[in-house]
């Protein structure tokens, strides 16, 4: 496993947390992306009044990453409103595991609790990705 500066990642996800608007849950949430080539892509959930249009932090990190042309990634720290660890949703998996099965993910709660896994290991275990198809 690559190892890399966990707390200069979480600083990020917090101060993405920031911009979240999440006027329906009230439940904020910021992530923070490092690329193999040591470069961060921030995200923060983006909610709708149609509810389902609701993006998550993650899915806004990912997505600005492969339009920069990065498609190599280290870790992920998700951060979210409440003591918890915020764990990934299972779309944010799967989208995750295209690109990443062996991501280190971060969930991180406000209370400084955190939570350590390795996604295809321990959120997505057998999960479907490119190579399953013919
Ligand atoms: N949310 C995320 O941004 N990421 C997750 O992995 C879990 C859920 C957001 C979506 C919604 O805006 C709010 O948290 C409550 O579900």
């Amino acid at each position: 496993m690559t190892a890399f500066d966990e707390a200069e990642l979480l600083a990020a996800a917090r101060a993405a947390q920031q911009q979240a608007y999440a006027p329906y849950s009230k439940f904020r949430v910021g992530a923070a992306l490092l690329a193999a080539d040591g470069r961060v892509f921030a995200g923060a959930n983006v909610e709708n009044a149609a509810y389902p249009a609701t993006i998550c932090a993650e899915r806004v990190a990912l997505p600005a990453a492969v339009v920069a042309g990065v498609r190599d990634f280290i870790a992920l720290v998700v951060v979210g409103d409440g003591p918890d660890p915020c764990t990934p949703c299972g779309t944010c998996r799967q989208v995750l595991f295209e690109f990443a099965p062996s991501l280190q993910v971060v969930a991180a709660g406000t209370g400084g609790s955190v939570a350590r896994f390795v996604l295809e290991r321990d959120l997505l275990p057998q999960g479907f990705g490119p190579e399953r198809l013919p």
